[in-house]
């Protein structure tokens, strides 16, 4: 990663000072599902380094790594039982202190996973902390008496179902869970919990990391008793302690994962003055398309309007103060191709629509492992088959509430964490190339069409066309810095927005749908130019009146005046 930042051409224009992952494409590495070195059938380090080459042809410039932690795996390592060391079946600290050498001297940044919210139940400050009322521990977790006539104190919900409280036997006292009862919530409030936590930072970031990405990070602040969790009051002032102990000095890049987080909360938390993280995830083009009722589980058909209208606004939110993080996809979501692309009859085409959408918004892109090729959702037909504690605990809780056992499969297989963490498919040798022995969850039996190899091979490939959008971010300001507009906004068929900056205009043009749509555009609308990326045949000139192949997208830029 190059952390030289070339200024702007005309920096009169954005009052943004430019940054070094401006530029910067991210990728996520599920570490259990990306490579497995040694066939245990669990990805691990080794793994992972040794397909830093692939990742370097692809062109990214960060691998966020999710947890790589000590752990029993109760929710796949976000339950941390030792933050300072690795957990062995990933490998060993002189496996990690090798990746990032070796991603470093391909110019690639690690960052890491910091799961802070909670720990693992096998923690020694949780160990210690139920030992007694009286431990010194004790308040490094969130304890409290049950409520007067019994039962959990309060009605917080665990995120993964039932009571986020656990009756512990030992005091008689309950400790809270947003998560699995495995994963206890640490208490913020407890300076001693914040220092430590700090200090933990500090160790990695001496050992050369380039980030952090922070788990449910909206949760810090939470004030248990009023049953505020998310934004609580002193989230922001944390934030700021943190950035100042912590990574501030340094040029790194910091992400928060913040479902709850509006477009005024993503201006706190990245505002160019207020010395926090450098931007957030926000889901709001996620939960958007989800039941009021079942949430995810009960899918919905997608919504073009909408997600237009939720991707706009967070656009022009944060056009002046502020940064994106864009994406379709991550560990906790379905595969962005079969979720927003048509897997049957489109795959390619599809897939590399998405990509050219959301690459050419301003933000810094992040690509979830198996993306770049185009992997799809698992067609699994049993529960057997599902290995997330999510999955599974909805599962019961559903079926138990009168959704038919047949009808959670089918959302599971829409909406499910697992459709994202089935192993990278390398290849079309056995195990999808992941393993040579039995992987710990089943790999997706569409792998001898969709994997690394053939992609790499096929320059009219979803991967070949990644590839690009990456390396045009580098040399296009427009892309980075241009300033975003919409049109067309009650179209319900296909996405058209602009960029512009500093005499260059962009405009991107995408079919979401399986038709062919004839388009009529705007006369201002109107260019003739290059083309930047296209998924057909190069477009260099519109009209007022276009044709669209079923997913088509492409873009032209010109120079203007
Ligand atoms: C975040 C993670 C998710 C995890 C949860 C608890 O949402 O992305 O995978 O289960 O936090 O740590
Ligand atoms: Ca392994």
């Amino acid at each position: 990663m190059d952390h030289s930042t070339t200024p702007l051409a005309s920096p009169e224009r954005s009052p943004l000072q430019p940054k070094w992952w401006h530029t910067a494409t991210v990728y996520q590495v599920y570490p259990r599902s990306f490579c497995d070195s040694n066939g245990d059938g669990i990805g691990d380090l080794p793994g992972i380094t040794s397909k830093l080459d692939y990742l370097k042809k692809l062109g990214i410039d960060i691998i966020w790594l999710s947890p790589i932690y000590k752990s029993p795996m109760d929710d796949n390592g976000y339950d941390i039982s030792d933050y300072r060391d690795i957990a062995s079946e990933f490998g060993t600290l002189a496996d990690f202190d090798q990746l990032v050498a070796e991603a470093k001297d391909r110019g690639i940044g690690i960052m890491l996973d910091l799961v802070v919210n909670h720990t693992s139940d096998e923690h020694p400050w949780f160990l210690q902390s139920r030992q007694g009322s009286d431990n010194p521990f004790r308040d490094f977790y969130i304890w409290r008496k049950p409520a007067p006539g019994g039962g959990p104190p309060n009605g917080l919900k665990s995120s993964f179902g039932g009571p986020a409280w656990t009756l512990d036997p030992a005091t008689g006292e309950y400790y809270l869970h947003m998560f699995s009862r495995r994963q206890p919530d640490l208490n913020w409030e407890n300076e001693r919990v914040r220092a430590e936590i700090y200090d933990m930072m500090n160790w990695w970031l001496e050992r050369g990391i380039a980030g952090f990405r922070m788990d449910v990070i909206d949760y810090i602040g939470k004030q248990v008793d009023r049953e505020l969790i998310k934004d609580g009051p002193h989230l922001h002032d944390y934030l700021q302690e943190m950035n100042a102990r912590t990574f501030g000095s340094r040029d790194i890049l910091t992400v928060g994962e913040a479902w709850s987080a509006t477009p005024g909360a993503a201006l706190l938390y990245s505002g160019r003055d207020r010395q926090e993280l450098s931007m957030v995830f926000q889901f709001e083009h996620v939960t958007q398309q989800w039941d009021t009722v079942y949430g995810k589980w009960r899918p919905k058909p997608l919504d073009l309007v909408n997600l237009k209208t939720v991707l706009s606004k967070w656009q022009l939110a944060l056009s002046e103060d502020g940064w994106n993080s864009l994406f379709w996809g991550n560990h906790d979501l379905p595969r962005a191709v079969s979720r927003y692309g048509d897997v049957t009859g489109y795959h390619v085409e599809s897939a590399k629509m998405l990509a050219t959408v959301l690459h050419l918004l301003k933000g810094t892109p992040f690509i979830y492992q198996g993306e770049e090729i185009g992997m799809t959702n698992v067609p699994f037909t049993s529960i057997e088959q599902y290995r997330d504690i999510e999955t599974l605990n909805m599962h019961r809780l559903h079926v138990e509430a009168g959704l038919s056992p047949e009808e959670f499969i089918r959302g599971a297989n829409e909406n499910g964490r697992d459709n994202a963490r089935t192993p990278m498919q390398w290849s079309a040798a056995p195990y999808g190339g992941f393993s040579t022995g039995v992987p710990w969850i089943e790999v997706n039996p569409n792998y001898p069409k969709v994997n690394a190899e053939a992609a790499i091979r096929d320059e009219s490939s979803i991967w070949n066309h990644y590839r690009k959008l990456i390396a045009l971010r580098k040399t296009c300001p427009v892309i980075v810095y241009g300033e975003y507009r919409s049109w067309l906004d009650q179209h319900p068929d296909v996405f058209v927005y602009t960029r512009t900056f500093d005499r260059t205009r962009m405009i991107v043009v995408a079919n979401f749908t399986p038709r062919h749509i004839a388009l009529s555009l705007p006369s201002e609308l109107g260019m003739n130019g290059e083309c930047l990326i296209y998924n057909y045949e190069p477009v260099n000139m519109i009209n007022e009146t276009i044709e669209l192949s079923p997913y088509e997208a492409f873009a032209i830029a010109s120079r203007t005046g």
